[in-house]
């Protein structure tokens, strides 16, 4: 801090008096991180992958499917209450970003326009609710939802 005041004094020029500022702000990949796609790489990718295509037999593709269980009872709350979303490490704000996101970003274009996004509390009161059996709820459901995957 001193140092910079004495060489703000030393009247520099004001191109080094920019590239002084520029450097004191926060790195640019930072801000990127704290985002819902930043959250996704950090704590979704590792499963699901980037582009949502997750693992064969381990973690299902969302593309195309995650915009359908809006359109199906229990379906919405399901999204919010498996463990890979109601466990991560993040707060209610910051999980219902990333989780709007992944919904809007992997769903198909027409059930994106249907989608309506999770609010803060409804995220906050769904991954409070754990899921006991994930495999039957989610088969249940899959066998519900409409065609056009
Ligand atoms: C440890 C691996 C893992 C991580 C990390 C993970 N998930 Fe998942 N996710 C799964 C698995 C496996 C399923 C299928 C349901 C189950 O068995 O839990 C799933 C299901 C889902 C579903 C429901 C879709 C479906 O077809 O069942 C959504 C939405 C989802 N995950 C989003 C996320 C988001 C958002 C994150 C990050 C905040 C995340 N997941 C982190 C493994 C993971």
């Amino acid at each position: 801090m001193a140092d910079r005041r004495r060489h703000v004094g030393a009247r520099l020029l004001p191109g080094v008096v920019l590239t002084v500022l520029a450097l004191s702000a926060p790195p640019a990949v930072a801000v990127d991180a704290a985002g819902p796609r930043g959250n996704y790489m950090l704590q979704c990718m590792g499963c699901h992958l980037l582009d949502g295509s997750g693992m064969a037999g381990k973690v299902p593709d969302m593309r195309g499917i995650i915009g359908k269980f809006q359109y199906v009872e229990g379906g919405r709350e399901f999204l919010g209450r498996v463990p890979g979303v109601a466990q991560a490490p993040i707060d209610d704000a910051k999980l219902t970003d990333v989780l709007n996101w992944t919904v809007r970003n992997f769903a198909d274009p027409a059930d994106r326009a249907r989608f309506k996004p999770y609010t803060v509390d409804e995220v906050a009161r769904l991954r409070r609710q754990p899921l006991t059996d994930i495999t039957n709820t989610r088969a249940r459901l899959v066998e519900k939802l409409p065609a056009g995957q």
